[in-house]
């Protein structure tokens, strides 16, 4: 096993380790691809300001995120199919994530389920909710996640329709894998993979399949998640929704200042600056980049957390001295959950939290709610 120093090492053994198929669905942004190549590189606009000679002893990453308490204010985002990175891998980042001290997020779309995950851990975990046509099946996944007391609900408004991801359709993406000539010929090269899937039963949607109609085998599945994310989700349903959840809610996918005051509006716990990782609008800016100006709009009414683009602790950093309370990864615990199961999510936060307090001890700050704009450099092309 090489030396992991960096996030980049975990993406590499995880490409090597994981279905073509399932490392692509991760490894993508939509269209050009623009906003998921920008979400990393506006990152680098952003300059530090080295500080000396300030006792650093005593230093803390810990904080809270919606007054939940967490180690480092790095939660793991909704990610689907997790479950096909590695065998029973919502299970096995969400037991990452609490023993780490952060919260985890299961997706809708994800494999193992809400009463899955909600088994094998003690303590609460998010869930993230796609609001479907269906309301029957809505009312009844937001009762299933309160039943398994999760603590709260992140609903997501940027996916009203998929945003095309070329490589997903080219691959035939699907879960488990059809059994074409050249995902046959890529899974025989994957046996590590394949022999720890075939020791779970968990490979299909479990938070949908048997619990909405018309879903039986894979295809069917696709078509049906297709069909069925509501497109006509507007204000009036997130306050039903809210009303239904009636517990902590976190508004996820705002990037533009008005949806911000709107989702503030509504009432909310916090809202989520971002882009779904390059993965829906393409051509819209990277979440870094319009951080600032949602803080101005509504950085005093509402917590503000960002994801997109995140890879290391310096990138926490800024988007936490830009005015964010809390941050999410999704990729960068893929690599390391694809790469070396649980291990490698705890490797990657753990990666991602000495990178945070070095910078921030090298920054003269010992904490991060003493991180500020003060400390940054910004790149004139960053405005
Ligand atoms: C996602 N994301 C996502 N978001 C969501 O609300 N529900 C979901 O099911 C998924 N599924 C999903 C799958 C994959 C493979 C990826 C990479 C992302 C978006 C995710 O929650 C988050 O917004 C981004 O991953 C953040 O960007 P980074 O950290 O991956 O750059």
């Amino acid at each position: 096993m090489p030396v992991i120093t960096e996030i980049e090492d975990l993406r590499r053994i995880y490409q090597r380790r994981v279905p073509k198929m399932f490392y692509d669905y991760c490894e993508s942004g939509s269209w050009t691809e623009q906003t998921f190549r920008e979400n990393e590189s506006d990152f680098d606009l952003i300059r530090l300001r080295q500080r000396v000679a300030v006792d650093m002893d005593n230093r803390s990453t810990a904080s809270t995120m919606i007054g939940q308490d967490v180690s480092l204010p790095v939660a793991l985002a909704p990610v689907g199919m997790t479950g096909m990175q590695h065998a029973d891998g919502e299970i096995l980042a969400a037991q990452a994530a609490e023993e780490y001290g952060v919260p985890f997020t299961l997706s809708t779309m994800s494999i193992c389920s809400i009463e899955d995950v909600a088994e094998k851990t003690t303590k609460p975990f998010w869930f993230q909710l796609y609001v479907m046509r269906d309301q029957d099946f809505t009312r009844r996944i937001i009762q299933r996640a309160k039943d398994a007391g999760c603590s709260a609900l992140v609903l997501t408004l940027d996916l009203q329709i998929l945003g095309q991801r070329h490589k997903d359709l080219k691959n035939g993406l699907s879960a488990p894998p059809k059994l074409t000539p050249a995902n046959i010929a890529n899974l025989a090269t994957k046996w590590g993979w394949g022999m720890e899937m075939l020791r779970t039963p968990r490979r299909q949607f479990r938070n949908i399949v048997g619990h909405a109609e018309g879903v039986g085998d894979a295809s069917s599945l696709m078509a049906w998640t297709a069909e069925q994310f509501d497109p006509s989700l507007d204000w009036g349903k997130v306050a039903k929704i809210k009303e239904m959840w009636g517990g902590p809610l976190i508004l996820k996918g705002i990037l533009d200042a008005e949806d911000a005051k709107k989702a503030a509006e509504v009432g909310c716990d916090a809202i989520v600056v971002s882009n779904h990782g390059g993965r829906q609008l393409d051509g819209a800016l990277s979440s870094i980049r319009v951080l600032p100006e949602i803080v101005e709009a509504v950085g005093d009414k509402v917590e503000i957390h960002l994801d997109s683009g995140i890879r290391s602790g310096q990138d926490v950093l800024k988007a936490l001295a830009l005015g964010a309370r809390g941050t999410y990864i999704g990729r960068a615990f893929i690599y390391g959950l694809g790469a070396m199961g649980k291990q490698g999510v705890t490797t990657a936060l753990d990666t991602i939290r000495k990178e945070l307090d070095t910078t921030m001890a090298l920054c003269g700050r010992r904490n991060v709610h003493e991180l500020d704009r003060d400390m940054l450099l910004i790149d004139q092309d960053f405005h």
